[in-house]
């Protein structure tokens, strides 16, 4: 552990006392834009991220867990895992672990457990890679302020470009082991008159191809992917991240959390703790920043926000901070198939098609993987609903932190959304839900997100680029700007409004 645990240290950190043109709380994907482009304008950028850096080999001599076996590296601060699936055959799979400043954060409010990435590259390097732009009838319902016409004419384009997205060869897919599983998704979904599409991705499809011939390293064709890919995904810091330090005017500091910003005359004082991998507070450092980007993610930067207003930190923000909350309407579920419909024992990680029944019944459903490494005649899916739900977070000063009041009860409107596909589906099968992967007999994983939206929403919250009401200098550029649903799976619309804003605000404000 000493190796991985040095990891986060070796970067360059943030001095006590300095002061920096622009500081970027988190290195996700709104982080990542703003780094680069500002950057490339000329300003000096220094990225604060409570994760690790995550480029050193752990004790096994790789840098990633695999999903099958989680270890110390796998879980934020945890001392047993929370796997998203937590049983299977109806027996407990999560397992103790050592307390350490882990990759996958599972956050638990009281109705909702929302997983995040922790680490240089946020999101980037546990998300299942799905690079989704929404369809362009679906744009006016998800970001209403925003023109579509510069949207889909240049900022998706330059987002998907940027991230590397591409697609799986079609003939490959439908003849290769590990796709087994998407194509019975395939199968069903058409014989029950379901639109299927295959979908982009951010990993690096000739690559999975090399790794499934067995002529590289195997990464998501091992079922990696929750903990890190240690080959094959094109997260940020392969991407936008490298951009950004190849211009040598972007420094990042991991394992360091930043818990205030405060006006101090036309600067910012922003007060950042240091983590040691065990979660202690090594440091409290006070540097001071002309500008500062949230960009912690929907729900950190939600956070900060809503500490910093109710403790009057930042009282001039206007009363629209943490509020329109949403789970992008997700929902889970697996299906039994017949002992005839195998899915496959090797199944990649990386997931390829969807299931389109947005207009007709609000869910656009994913085909999901279930690599277990053992044949289970199983089908899952992730499906992102339309589920009008909203939730607030809220300054908890008793108990010194913010809450949200999302409800499990909240997600019934997305079951019944997902249940226009799913149960069509197991009546033209004759199959019926599996019950053996949430605990209990629960059918539904009603009980998480994958994607967290909102919290400052764009024009509300913010201006219409992400200006934060009542502090010139303070922007948010992150998934908290988006209002709780974006029809699909959501990096590619949080990348491509960073781009639309950063844009913006480059010209104008610098
Ligand atoms: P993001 O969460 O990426 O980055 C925020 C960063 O800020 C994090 O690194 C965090 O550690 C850091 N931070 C937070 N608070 C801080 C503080 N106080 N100080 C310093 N740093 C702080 N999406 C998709 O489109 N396709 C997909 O296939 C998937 N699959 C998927 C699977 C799983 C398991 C997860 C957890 C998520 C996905 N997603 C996804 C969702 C996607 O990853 C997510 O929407 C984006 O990462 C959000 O990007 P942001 O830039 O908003 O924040």
């Amino acid at each position: 552990m000493a190796t991985a645990a040095l990891a986060g240290r070796a970067a360059a950190a943030i001095g006590d006392g300095a002061h920096v043109p622009v500081l970027v709380i988190g290195t996700g994907y709104g982080g990542s834009v703003a780094a680069l482009r500002l950057a490339q304008a000329g300003v000096d950028v220094h990225m604060v991220e409570m994760g690790m850096a995550w480029d050193t080999p752990g004790t096994d001599g790789k840098i990633f867990a695999n999903t099958k076996t989680p270890d110390y590296r796998s879980y934020w601060l945890r001392t047993r895992t929370k796997q998203p699936i937590s049983s299977f055959l109806g027996f407990p799979i999560d397992k103790d672990v050592p307390r350490y400043t882990g990759i996958l954060d599972a956050e638990e409010f009281s109705g909702i457990i929302v997983y995040q990435g922790r680490g240089v590259g946020g999101g980037s390097l546990v998300n299942g890679g799905m690079a989704v732009t929404p369809k362009r009838e679906n744009f006016g319902a998800i970001l209403p302020s925003v023109s579509a016409d510069e949207m889909y004419g240049t900022y998706y384009p330059r987002a998907n470009s940027e991230l590397g997205v591409n697609n799986v060869d079609p003939a490959w897919w439908e003849t290769v082991d590990c796709y087994q599983y998407s194509r019975v998704g395939r199968k069903h979904a058409q014989r029950s008159g379901f639109a299927f599409t295959l979908v982009p991705n951010a990993y690096d499809m000739n690559y999975m191809k090399q790794e499934a011939a067995g002529s590289a390293p195997q990464s998501a064709v091992a079922g990696e992917l929750l903990y890190g890919n240690n080959y094959g995904k094109k997260s940020l810091p392969k991407t936008y991240l490298a951009k950004a330090k190849a211009t040598g005017r972007v420094q990042i500091s991991p394992l360091h959390r930043v818990t205030s910003v405060t006006p101090a005359g036309t600067r910012y004082t922003v007060v950042i703790e240091q983590l040691t991998s065990d979660g202690t507070v090594s440091a409290t450092k006070t540097v001071t920043a002309d500008r500062v980007f949230f960009a912690a993610g929907s729900v950190g930067t939600s956070k900060l926000l809503t500490k910093l207003k109710a403790t009057g930190a930042l009282s001039n923000l206007n009363g629209e901070v943490g509020k329109g909350w949403g789970d992008n309407g997700n929902v889970m579920v697996g299906r039994a198939n017949h002992m005839w419909d195998p899915t496959g024992a090797v199944q990649t990680s990386i997931p390829t098609a969807g299931i389109d029944n947005w207009a007709a019944g609000g869910a656009f459903a994913e085909v999901a993987p279930l690599p277990t490494g053992i044949e289970t005649y199983a089908s899952f899916y992730l499906s992102i609903t339309k589920n009008p739900n909203r939730a607030q977070f809220s300054w908890n000063a008793a108990a010194n932190r913010v809450d949200l009041n999302w409800q499990t009860a909240w997600k019934q409107p997305a079951i019944n959304m997902a249940k226009t596909i799913f149960d069509k589906i197991n009546s033209t099968e004759g199959t019926i839900y599996r019950t053996d992967l949430f605990g209990g007999t629960k059918t539904w994983g009603d009980h998480l997100t994958y994607h967290p939206l909102g919290g400052a929403v764009l024009n509300k919250a913010t201006d219409n680029y992400g200006r934060l009401h009542g502090y010139a200098g303070l922007y948010v550029i992150d998934g908290a700007l988006v209002p709780g649903n974006t029809s699909v799976n959501p990096f590619v619309t949080i990348t491509a409004l960073a781009e639309r804003n950063i844009e913006k605000i480059i010209a104008t404000d610098f």
